[in-house]
């Protein structure tokens, strides 16, 4: 019998486990695959904590936390898996690509120099001088030069090295078919002969999560939105800084030379794999912007699934004695995965709900309605 079993090894799973290893509990994880198959370690790894967000509201402030805490981190998986997840904090551009979307980014602006001065509108002029020439004049631009970037795919690996470093019980390839609440335990039934039992259970399993807990009749479910992503490889382009437009089309800079296009939206479709439709919308996008990256190798093409909520807000609550559900991070999981980790491991630890964790119940309230 485990203490707590968490199924999904993603980023927010592995993290929470990693921080429960400063425990003496009994701690497992299982996932349908191996880590590595699906969106976390797909990501194109911007942080993001303000392009994303347009009012102060729990999740703003948990991104901010959760961005803070990332310097310290990669330090401390880097000693203690000898992997460097390439934390970069060279700062995000978000540029209005259509007329129609200025009046947004303004406001967006607006807000965001509020919280932070550092925050700036850019002319033309200074929009070109800072990505050395590269990028097209645009409707509007601001610079948030606080935001980073990490590799999310040397994340996923070094988390899953801590993981087996801590003596963590993984159980791959072993798919979760239900969750039978016993006296004082949980039965999780798999595709394989017997149930593996535990104390408590998290569910982190992305976009599957609602899957796996239908008996709960959540009232907040959580949608897959699938999202096509490039590599590209480009010598002569010198750009430091993520750009991030206004019709969800992103470039991130990565070492060595290289440039991960980003993504696609497209709701409920769990499907894996890339479509000629997909990657010419990133190459039309990005070479718009960016018309250096038309001379690019292709290196790399793939998919993810994000995990949708209604209004992006994400799902972290404790539906049953024991049973939590921590999801819902949609476009921020990798950005989230720290604080999350540290938060909700606390909660198991003192059985205290974290301040501010209200905002994400499955009951959740907010200005416009009341769920239930
Ligand atoms: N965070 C960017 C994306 O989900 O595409």
């Amino acid at each position: 019998m485990h203490d707590v079993l968490i199924i999904g090894s993603g980023v927010i799973g592995m993290s929470i486990a990693r921080q429960l290893s400063a425990t003496n509990y009994d701690i497992a994880i299982i996932d349908r695959d191996v880590p590595g198959k699906h969106a976390s370690y797909k990501a194109g790894g911007m942080l993001g904590a303000q392009n994303e967000f347009t009012e102060d509201n729990d999740l703003y402030k948990l991104a901010i936390e959760s961005r803070e805490m990332f310097p310290k981190l990669s330090e401390s998986l880097l000693n203690e898996t000898g992997i460097d997840i390439q934390f970069k904090d060279s700062g995000l551009i978000k540029i209005a690509n259509q007329e129609d979307d200025l009046e947004s980014l303004t406001r967006q602006y607006e807000f965001l120099r509020q919280m932070d001065s550092s925050v700036k509108l850019l002319s033309n002029d200074e929009l070109i001088q800072l990505t050395n020439g590269n990028v097209e004049p645009a409707y509007g631009a601001i610079h948030i030069p606080n935001d980073g970037q990490i590799n999310a795919n040397k994340y996923t690996k070094a988390l899953f090295k801590s993981l087996q470093q801590h003596h963590i019980t993984r159980y791959y390839h072993q798919e979760v078919q239900s969750i039978d609440r016993r006296n004082g335990y949980y039965a999780v039934c798999t595709d394989q002969m017997s149930p593996i039992e535990a104390h408590k259970v998290i569910v982190a399993s992305g976009a599957w999560s609602s899957q796996l807990l239908k008996n709960y009749s959540l009232p907040r479910e959580v949608i897959g939105v699938k999202g096509e992503v490039l590599l590209l490889e480009n010598d002569e382009l010198d750009l430091e800084e993520t750009l991030f437009m206004t019709n969800g089309c992103y470039i991130v800079p990565k070492q060595p030379n290289r440039f991960l296009i980003g993504a696609t939206s497209e709701f409920n479709n769990y499907s894996v794999g890339t479509s000629e439709g997909g990657l010419n919308w990133l190459l039309d996008h990005a070479s718009a912007r960016v018309p250096e990256l038309k001379n690019s190798r292709v290196l790399k093409e793939w998919s993810g699934v994000r995990p949708y909520t209604n209004n992006e807000m994400p799902l972290m609550d404790q539906i049953d004695d024991g049973l939590f559900v921590i999801t819902g991070h949609y476009r921020n999981g990798i950005l989230l995965s720290p604080v999350i980790g540290r938060d909700i491991a606390n909660w198991l630890i003192s059985g205290i709900k974290p301040p501010r964790y209200s905002s994400f119940s499955v009951k959740r309230r907010n200005n416009y309605e009341v769920y239930y």
